[in-house]
């Protein structure tokens, strides 16, 4: 494969319990949902080496596997699930002994990722896994100036078949049990 999988990626301690959080929280494995991070991982490690950016790649990868895990029912804590999400991972990393500072970059990638406006004064990590999901959801129609044959490869070698049906399911379960978290999603100070 051109692409790294998260097994081999996520070699820290720390990014595999993540990931098994991940698969336990949509139980399932290399599922819609996984494939949609792994996606996001890449994508914003190339942007970030396009713009010259040193990132740290396990916050990165880390932030990646839990960037929606706050959608899902056995992680949400019944608030924005952004916020749930950086909350989980705050608790997590902190049980495997992460700097504070570490932590709180990858919490605000989480907590951060549907702002609206540039979060590069919060780190180059955390701007680059927002503007990666963006890339990712509307399918590389917003690419940030990434090589649209670069995109086709990562979306045939990590497909995208069940990503749409997948978070219609948990946006729709989200709207039901926390409707007004979602709309606060949006509209951060
Ligand atoms: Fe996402």
């Amino acid at each position: 494969l051109p692409f790294a999988s998260f097994d081999e990626l996520a070699t820290g301690e720390a990014a595999r319990e993540a990931l098994e959080r991940l698969r336990a929280a949509t139980n399932q494995s290399h599922g819609a949902m996984e494939r949609h991070c792994l996606r996001t991982r890449q994508i914003a490690a190339e942007l970030a080496s396009r713009r010259g950016w040193t990132v740290d790649d396990e916050v990165l990868t880390v932030a990646a596997i839990l960037h929606d895990i706050g959608l899902y029912p056995t992680a949400s804590r019944g608030g924005v699930y952004t916020a749930d999400g950086a909350e989980l991972a705050r608790e997590l990393l902190a049980s495997h002994g992460w700097p504070s500072e570490r932590i709180e970059r990858c919490a605000d990638a989480i907590e951060r990722h549907h702002e609206l406006r540039s979060q590069l004064r919060h780190g180059e990590e955390v701007e680059a896994l927002r503007n990666a999901d963006l890339v990712d959801l509307s399918a590389g129609w917003l690419s940030y100036g990434l090589d649209r044959r670069w995109l086709r490869t990562l979306n045939t070698a990590v497909p995208r078949r069940g990503l749409a049906a997948e978070l219609a399911i948990q946006i729709a379960h989200a709207l039901r049990e926390r409707p007004l978290t979602m709309l606060q999603i949006f509209r951060r100070p």
